[in-house]
């Protein structure tokens, strides 16, 4: 089982990005996390980060080839973009959406996502927690059997 995770604008400042609401762990500690995560779920994780929107279209489009999921943090473009919503409906593979801060704690805008509609759930709030949860939850989901029961 393998799985992609997608990072949007800015997260590559994790660490150096407003401490006080992201935390102080980069990227790569990130990315460290969903790697021994996967380990440990015997799955296989992948990590992609770029600041513009269509490259992260390209990469979903792209990845899905090889990936059975996804736990997307697509950052601002949660809040505003169509068409990362529109990529992950066409490439037809569940995904988990993750944000380290909790959006619904903060600003109006931040509470509307684009792609929570079509996720399997969302995971808001536990810092780079929020990065290993989501992978457990899109593996667990991925291995569910069609009446919702776990497979083993
Ligand atoms: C974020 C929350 C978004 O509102 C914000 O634009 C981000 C990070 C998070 O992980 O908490 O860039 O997705």
């Amino acid at each position: 089982m393998r799985v992609a995770a997608v990072h949007g604008p800015n997260l590559n400042l994790l660490g150096r990005r407003e401490p006080d609401v992201y935390g102080h762990h980069t990227l790569a500690d990130v990315d460290a996390a969903l790697t021994e995560t996967a380990r440990g779920l015997e799955a296989e994780v992948e990590s992609f980060q770029s600041n513009h929107e269509g490259e992260l279209v390209d990469f979903i489009q792209q990845a899905a080839a090889r990936v059975d999921g996804f736990v997307v943090n697509a950052g601002a473009y949660t809040h505003t973009s169509i068409a990362l919503r529109d990529a992950l409906a066409a490439v037809a593979r569940p995904y988990v959406e993750v944000h380290i801060s909790n959006v619904f704690a903060r600003e109006r805008f931040r509470h509307r996502s684009y792609l929570a509609g079509n996720a399997v759930g969302v995971v808001s709030g536990f810092g780079v927690n929020s990065y290993r949860l989501g992978l457990r939850a899109i593996v667990e989901h991925l291995r569910a059997g069609e009446d919702g029961e776990r497979v083993r």
